[in-house]
């Protein structure tokens, strides 16, 4: 396993259409628990500087809770005003009921 792999959580620890806030040295991520599978991006939003983990997963989109900005969760792209620039994404794993993130990103 790579070093860059680091253990988020268990995955029982995020409900389905869920996320949950994990940070690491000076990042911030969020990780989903979607109908397609789990996934990482960067916790801050890209619009101000408001994190995500407080924001609404709907499928496979996250809402951003100050503006109700619309992020697709996979590719992290920016499906809705007033959010332009996309989400960065990070590579997650399930292995053994954990979760990992490769913090290194795509
Ligand atoms: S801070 Fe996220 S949409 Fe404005």
């Amino acid at each position: 396993m790579s070093d860059n792999w680091i253990r988020a959580c268990a995955s029982v620890d995020i409900d389905e259409e869920d996320l949950i806030r994990f940070d690491h040295g000076d990042k911030t991520f969020c990780i989903y628990n979607t109908p397609k599978g789990f996934y990482a991006t960067d916790g801050m939003c890209t619009h101000e500087e408001e994190h995500l983990e407080f924001g609404i997963v709907i499928g496979t989109v996250i809402e951003c809770p100050l503006h109700q900005g619309r992020f697709d969760i996979p590719s992290g792209e920016a499906l809705s005003a007033p959010v332009c620039v996309d989400l960065k994404t990070y590579p997650v794993k399930v292995e053994d009921g954990d979760v990992f993130i490769n913090v290194e990103g795509n």
